[in-house]
């Protein structure tokens, strides 16, 4: 019998799509925005809600059952819930997250989980306001801690914090935020500072790697358990445990690529498709859906192009040796698309 999973060049299936609803973002994360100036995707290029819901049926169809809702930042765009609601009501569609900066959230964290959001995840790089201010040019710190207790007031309880890790900036904080992790009782997940579309400063000696976050911790908290289980699924995180049972993820994306078991695609505000985070061309969907295109030639369009995928970008960026920023800033403002907040992280 034929396998009824779609499945690409590489055996893995589709499963998962990431939906960025605006490439608008309030902070300006100096590891995914530290420009001055952006390009803007134009507004009537913008997918409608009842578009994007048109979509996911038809990805739905072809296998996928996870969405996750970013951005730039997803609270920015107006009446979220209502697309939440939406999306929320495919029963193919049995998990729905959402990953946000938190300065919104304390406002709309109750009526997203009445909608159906069930999975949050909000970025947390420190608990230091000061920094936050150098580093992401926001000062509103203080909203982010009230959208974190918000969430819980809410009702989610599989909350996850993600931080990622630069040295120089916030590499002497992995104590500090696994406490505030276990204090709030959500998972922290240390993620490796990344070589993306947008992260115009990057360079490998700022990065903190996997093993040297796993020997500090070590220093502090002695012996550290991984997880067992977690091994071969598609979620990037790895997750570990403290002797107190507190856990932790780490998402080795640039030391340690899993690529392998990636089923994940993204979708852009716009409505381009793209099969990978440092894919250099996506596919149009917009200018298909606009133009009448069914259904039917949809998930035509889709399942062709995920047979034929290939990508394994951040594994093929482990072998470039002199490995500096992924695009120069010129290339970036030429197309919007290669930026990290527009292609939804
Ligand atoms: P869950 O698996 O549902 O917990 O979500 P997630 O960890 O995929 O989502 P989140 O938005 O929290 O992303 C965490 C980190 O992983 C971010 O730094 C993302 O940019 C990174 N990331 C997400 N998807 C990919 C991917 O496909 N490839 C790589 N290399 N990194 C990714
Ligand atoms: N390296 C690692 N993670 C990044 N993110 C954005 N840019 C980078 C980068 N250069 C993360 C954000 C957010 C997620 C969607 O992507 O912190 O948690
Ligand atoms: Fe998937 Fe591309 Fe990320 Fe690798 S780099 S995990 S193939 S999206």
């Amino acid at each position: 019998m034929s396998d009824p999973v779609l499945r690409d060049t590489f055996g893995r299936p589709l499963g998962s799509l990431r939906i960025s609803v605006t490439d608008r973002c309030n902070m300006r994360c100096r590891y995914c925005m530290p420009e001055d100036e952006y390009v803007w995707l134009p507004r009537e290029s913008i997918l409608t809600f009842e578009e994007i819901a048109r979509l996911v049926g038809v990805f739905g169809g072809l296998g996928v059952h996870k969405i996750r809702l970013t951005g730039g930042e997803p609270l920015l765009r107006h009446d979220l819930p209502t697309l939440v609601d939406l999306i929320a009501r495919d029963a193919r569609i049995t998990d729905l997250a959402m990953t946000t900066n938190g300065l919104l959230l304390a406002k709309h964290a109750a009526a997203l989980h009445r909608a159906g959001l069930k999975r949050l995840t909000v970025s947390l790089d420190t608990l230091r306001a000061a920094r936050m201010l150098t580093f992401a040019k926001s000062e509103r710190h203080g909203d982010v801690l009230a959208g974190i207790a918000a969430a819980r007031a809410a009702g989610y309880d599989r909350l996850k914090l993600n931080s990622v890790v630069i040295r120089g900036f916030n590499d002497d904080e992995l104590a500090d935020l696994l406490e505030f992790g276990r204090a709030n009782r959500a998972e922290v997940r240390f993620i490796e500072y990344m070589d993306v579309g947008g992260a115009t400063r990057w360079s490998m000696d700022q990065v903190v790697s996997q093993r040297e976050m796993l020997e500090r911790l070590t220093g502090r908290y002695g012996r550290i358990e991984p997880i067992e289980g977690d091994q071969g699924s598609p979620a990037p995180a790895e997750r570990f445990r403290l002797a107190d049972g507190t856990t932790f993820g780490i998402i080795a994306s640039t030391t340690a690529p899993f690529c392998r078991a990636c089923d994940r695609s993204r979708l852009t505000a716009d409505g381009t498709w793209f099969l990978c985070l440092y894919a250099a061309h996506g596919v149009d969907l917009r200018e298909r859906l606009r133009s009448g295109a069914s259904d039917d030639q949809l998930a035509a369009l889709l399942r062709d192009t995920w047979q034929q995928r290939a990508d394994r970008g951040a594994e093929e960026r482990l072998a470039v040796r002199a490995r500096g920023a992924l695009y120069p800033i010129a290339a970036l403002r030429a197309d919007p698309h290669r930026e990290m907040h527009t292609r939804g992280g």
